[in-house]
């Protein structure tokens, strides 16, 4: 169901920007050495089982226990902890830097609540499940969970970083081409927590302001059968539309929701029959979402309301 997502499944060994690249080097040195050591390893074994008397004595003798078991694994252990923790530190991001983008990224039983933040912090676009960034400029992620413990993950632009509830880590990325990054939730939340995939958007600078000036646009009037139907059936208590009375907070805010990339969290193409799909039945498509279904619309309620989604863009 993810391939829904383009950038999907994103490549764990192939970074695209400078954030990603150490820690996959990393990765490479742990999964090269460690097939080293284990071929000298099985080597050894096979002259224990079947080598000459002579070899045999010489490998267990005490010299080959103190070079191949004290002192072999305490260089390399102590150089990788070295490296580890100097790579730890290098990639801890600090406070914003002068002018950089800086987003809100919440984890969430099982999606993702995105706010793009102002110069003061303050909140300048809402969306979720996807991130746009435009290429070759840092983007300051501050990671927060509003429930249980998730993890932020996108791996071909920075490494690992949990979400937890009470507090806020943060993490930066870097795109150097223009493309879909995909991500996945990485730790444990739940039912869901398979089906919490996310996207990030990297533009070039003049698709990026784009993108940004239509989000900031003032949203045209919306009238018909549709925004009626979603004022009157209870959906307006979860999700907000700007520049309609939709306010709720609890849900995905849907003012661009036909612009997305996914419906639920990455596990659905959208468009106007899966939009009709998961408002009457979500619980069959990602069980135990937050979201009930609404078996009540008939056909024509229901495909007018799924429209009216298809038409916030
Ligand atoms: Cu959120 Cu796993």
């Amino acid at each position: 169901m993810k391939a829904a997502l383009g950038g999907w499944p994103p490549a764990v060994l192939d970074p695209a920007g400078p954030y990603a690249e150490p820690i996959t080097r990393l990765a490479w040195a742990l999964l090269l050495g460690g097939t080293a050591v284990l071929l000298i390893v099985l080597a050894a074994l096979a002259v224990a089982l079947w080598g000459k008397p002579a070899l045999r004595k010489r490998l267990g003798g005490d010299r080959t226990i103190w070079i191949g078991g004290v002192v072999f694994p305490g260089v390399v252990l102590t150089a990788l902890l070295v490296w580890g923790l100097w790579l730890t530190g290098s990639l801890q991001a600090t406070a914003a830097r002068a002018g950089e983008m800086r987003v809100r990224v919440t984890g969430e039983m099982w999606w993702w609540r995105v706010t793009y933040l102002g110069e003061r912090g303050e909140t300048v676009i809402r969306d979720a499940n996807e991130l746009h960034v435009p290429v070759g400029q840092p983007v300051l992620l501050e990671l927060e969970s509003a429930d249980v413990l998730h993890s932020f993950w996108v791996p071909r632009l920075a490494g690992k970083m949990d979400m937890i509830p009470g507090r806020r880590n943060l993490l930066r990325i870097r795109a150097e081409q223009p493309g879909t990054y995909g991500g996945q939730c990485a730790e444990y939340c739940g039912g869901a927590h398979a089906l919490m995939g996310f996207v990030v958007v990297a533009h070039t600078p003049e698709s990026f302001a784009r993108w940004r000036a239509e989000r900031l646009a003032p949203p045209p009037p919306v009238s018909g059968r549709g925004p009626e139907l979603f004022l009157a059936s209870g959906c307006a208590g979860c999700h907000a539309i700007r520049g309609t009375p939709a306010n709720g907070t609890a849900g995905p805010d849907l003012t661009h929701v036909g612009a997305r990339r996914s419906l639920g969290a990455g596990i659905l193409p959208n468009n106007r029959g899966t939009l009709a799909g998961w408002i009457a039945d979500s619980q069959t498509i990602k069980p135990g979402n937050r979201m009930p279904n609404y078996k009540q619309f008939s056909p024509d309620d229901l495909n007018a309301l799924a429209a009216y989604m298809e038409s916030l863009k």
